[in-house]
């Protein structure tokens, strides 16, 4: 079974990913780390403070990873951009935006990355990618 965690910065992915793969007795795999690891980004955006993936690199890259190993729990905001046909189940984990930014400044990202990171939330970025890519989507609420 092969199950995509994803969701908005700091919205619980990597907490429901571990506990998923430990019930479900499925590999767990941090999918920002093999992006370090294998070089799947083209640059380091200073503006975002952060890496910015090549897609195309890290979708070819996990879909060789799947078809080696069909019972992985992946972990990352760019899952989703997978084919569904690769995907058993896609979660994306929300959180509720006062708890969202204590949970981002405990962080300590800079105030613009707290801010664009709770625009997306607000705009529900990662469900909505989610859905148009054709997933099936579960919500799980990490917050009260
Ligand atoms: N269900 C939850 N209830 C309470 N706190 C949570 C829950 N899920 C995550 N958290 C807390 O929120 C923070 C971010 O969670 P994390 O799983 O690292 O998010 P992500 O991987 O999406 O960035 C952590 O401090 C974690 O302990
Ligand atoms: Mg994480």
């Amino acid at each position: 079974m092969v199950i995509i965690v994803s969701g908005n910065p700091a919205t619980g992915k990597t907490t429901i990913a571990k506990k998923i793969a430990k019930e479900k007795k499925l590999e767990y795999i941090d999918v920002n780390d093999l992006i370090k690891k294998n070089r799947l980004y083209s640059y380091y955006s200073k503006k975002d403070e952060s890496l910015v993936v090549d897609t195309k690199k890290l979708n070819s890259f996990l879909i060789k990873l799947i078809n080696k190993n069909k019972d992985v729990v992946l972990d990352s905001h760019l899952t989703h951009y997978l084919n569904p046909k690769y995907v058993d189940m896609c979660i994306i984990t929300i959180c509720d935006l006062k708890e969202l930014k204590k949970r981002l400044e405990k962080r300590k990202y800079s105030k613009e990355k707290i801010r664009n990171n709770l625009d997306c939330e607000i705009f529900d970025v990662c469900r909505t990618e989610a859905l148009e890519a054709g997933h099936k989507v579960k919500i799980i609420k990490t917050s009260k």
